[in-house]
């Protein structure tokens, strides 16, 4: 069986054919990813109303582009995914709208997904053998938080951030060191040719949730270089990469280990989300999780950022659920999970 998906939540346009066996195991057909970031690099960040007219201007030829890679015809597909929450309103109606006149006019199921959902999903294209439960960790530009995966559909936030997403920081620190948007990737490189000299704040908050906050690693990052500025000394900003790169990563670490700790049962973590690309974060993690014996499963780099294979991914639990929507479907700008 064959699902449509399509993505357009953030500033991706997205769409991808995944065919599923017996076993419920996918084949990635295609997964076209359309970027919007060369249009909002200009602006420091992602515009929503530029989002959302470039979603509509790429949305129709980037899904006949992926059922064209994908060797299929409309006719070939068994349902149609969209994202429909969180993310901006505006850019995720379009992607909402056209699955709904999609699947209307050719008869076909329509799945509404959840993005973070999705997220998690993309490692069970990548890992075929993982199955619930298991602890996540998504971070991306909108989200961070730990999950508790108990089953493919039933899932439950155990802690998260209070105020910055990890890649909303990382963007920002980027965006000091004059790294243009989005800096994170960037920033990852360039952590590598400092050392972590400059004293940060922990982003793990001293209590007993598994709660983050990341803004002040950040601030912190600001008055650093702000100080340094005043007082006319040059700073390193491979140091200040680096630095800001292992407060993050270690705060990280430090919740998991409480997450594990508070949830002996479980020993598996998956990583998810457009920083589960960070390098330094994937090999903390993996020193983190053989020194504790937890498995580790991480999405290969193409499904971390946003895309719709990802959403094919979270769609087939609903379709094996049958949990279909119907053109009365609408977008949501929050939702948890
Ligand atoms: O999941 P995603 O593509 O979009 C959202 O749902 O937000 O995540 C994008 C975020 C951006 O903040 C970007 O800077 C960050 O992921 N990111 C990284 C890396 N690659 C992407 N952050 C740190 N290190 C990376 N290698
Ligand atoms: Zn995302």
């Amino acid at each position: 069986m064959k699902i449509l998906s399509i993505e357009s939540s953030c500033d991706e346009t997205s769409a991808a054919v995944l065919a599923f066996d017996g076993d419920g195991k996918a084949t990635v057909l295609s997964n076209i990813v359309a970027s919007q970031i060369d249009i909002h690099a200009r602006y420091g960040g992602v515009v929503p109303e530029i989002a959302s007219r470039a979603h509509a201007e790429a949305v129709s030829k980037i899904t006949y582009d992926a059922l064209e890679e994908a060797a299929c015809k409309i006719d070939d597909i068994d349902a149609v995914a969209v994202t429909a929450e969180p993310g901006l309103i505006g850019a995720l109606l379009v992607g909402v709208n056209f699955a709904k006149a999609l699947a209307y006019s050719n008869k076909k199921p329509l799945i509404a997904v959840n993005h973070i959902r999705g997220h998690i999903a993309a490692n069970y294209i990548t890992h075929k053998d993982l199955k619930p439960p298991f602890l996540a960790l998504v971070a991306s530009g909108g989200h961070t938080s730990i999950i508790k995966v108990s089953d493919y559909r039933d899932m439950q936030v155990i802690g998260g951030t209070r105020d910055d997403a990890l890649g909303e920081a990382f963007d920002k620190v980027a965006r000091v060191l004059g790294i243009n948007y989005p800096g994170g990737a960037e920033l990852d490189r360039l952590a590598y040719k400092g050392t972590p000299c400059i004293k940060l704040p922990s982003a793990a908050i001293h209590d007993d949730t598994l709660d983050f906050s990341f803004s002040g690693i950040k601030t912190a990052v600001l008055n650093y270089i702000n100080s340094a500025e005043q007082k006319g000394e040059r700073i390193s900003r491979e140091d200040v990469a680096a630095s800001f790169v292992e407060a993050a990563v270690s705060s990280v670490i430090k919740k998991l280990d409480d997450a594990l700790k508070r949830y002996p049962e479980l020993d598996k973590i998956a990583l998810a989300g457009g920083v589960a690309a960070n390098s330094h974060l994937r090999a903390a993690l993996e020193k983190f999780c053989r020194e504790r014996g937890v498995a580790l499963y991480m999405p290969e780099l193409k499904y971390c950022g946003d895309n719709a294979a990802m959403i094919g991914s979270a769609a087939y639990f609903e379709y094996v659920a049958e949990n279909f929507s119907d053109t009365g479907l609408n977008a949501s700008a929050t939702a948890d999970i």
